[in-house]
């Protein structure tokens, strides 16, 4: 058996004394796109920010493992050089960082702790700019503050491009289609699936069955008061759209 890309067992894990997590249990192959749909306030937030190792969060039990490897005892930092990638529900703002320094710096830390040479400027910039253009990013928005000032759609795009650029093996997204248009719906899910790879798994957060027309998932999670309670294929998500999530939450409860 091929080892998962992403394997989560029986997690659970407190927020100021609150359990939020309560025995999630999740295998990513290598290679596949599961999307995960839940209520607000059901903890898929949370299990993303779990997995990127933000501070605040008291793992009580349960393990993580990427790639065969437990990452709960690696800081943010390792997690990313080892190839996780958590685009953000909100993407922070950095003032006084151009988004393009902010890129390098991003991507020259993760060669240098691989122990593989930097980007050489041009090299880079050629990068970005290629990247950038498929995500309709220009040059203007690059010399701007990271996300300061950039509309909703844009800070989606700039996540995106983020990800495209550090080729993350593990990529989270949580719910980077909410507040984009129909066009940039389409820019970011073309960014997404040109990412797809046998050797690169997602994770999608999402609220609308919408997205998943643009991104296919191999599988639906549907998440409930801190667990996954019934997973399917990309079917599972229309039916979710007409009916609702009453019929799979509370069976636990
Ligand atoms: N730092 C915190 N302090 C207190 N409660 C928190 C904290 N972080 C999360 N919670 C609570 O945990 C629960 C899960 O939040 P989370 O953001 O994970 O939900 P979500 O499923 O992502 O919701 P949405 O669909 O609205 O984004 C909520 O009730 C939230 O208020
Ligand atoms: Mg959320």
């Amino acid at each position: 058996m091929t080892t998962p890309m992403l394997e989560i067992r029986d997690l659970h894990v407190r927020v100021e004394e609150r359990e939020i997590l309560k025995g999630v249990n999740l295998v990513l192959p290598a290679g596949e796109v599961h999307a995960i749909m839940g209520r607000n306030g059901s903890g898929k937030s949370t299990l993303s920010y779990v997995l990127a190792g933000r501070d605040g969060y008291e793992i009580t039990s349960g393990e993580v493992l990427m790639d065969g490897q437990n990452i709960l005892d690696l800081d943010p930092n390792e997690r990313a050089t080892a190839g996780l990638f958590l685009a953000f529900q909100y993407p922070i703002e950095i003032p006084g960082v151009s988004t393009m320094t902010f890129l390098k710096a991003a991507i020259n830390a993760q060669l240098k702790a691989r122990g593989e040479a930097v980007l050489s400027t041009p090299d880079f910039m050629r990068a970005v700019k290629d990247a950038g253009a498929s995500l309709q990013i220009n040059s203007d928005m690059l010399k701007r503050a990271l996300n300061v000032g950039f509309s909703g759609g844009e800070k989606k795009r700039a996540e995106i491009l983020q990800m495209a650029l550090l080729k993350p093996k593990l990529c989270v997204l949580d719910e980077t289609d909410s507040g984009l248009d129909i066009d940039a719906l389409r820019i970011v899910s073309d960014g997404v699936n040109a990412l797809r790879s046998p050797t690169r798994s997602m994770l999608v957060i999402t609220h609308y069955q919408r997205l998943l027309n643009y991104i296919v998932p191999d599988v639906v999670h549907v998440f409930s008061d801190g667990r996954i309670v019934k997973s399917g294929g990309k079917e599972l998500a229309l039916e979710l759209e007409a009916e609702g999530y009453a019929g799979f939450s509370e069976a636990a409860a």
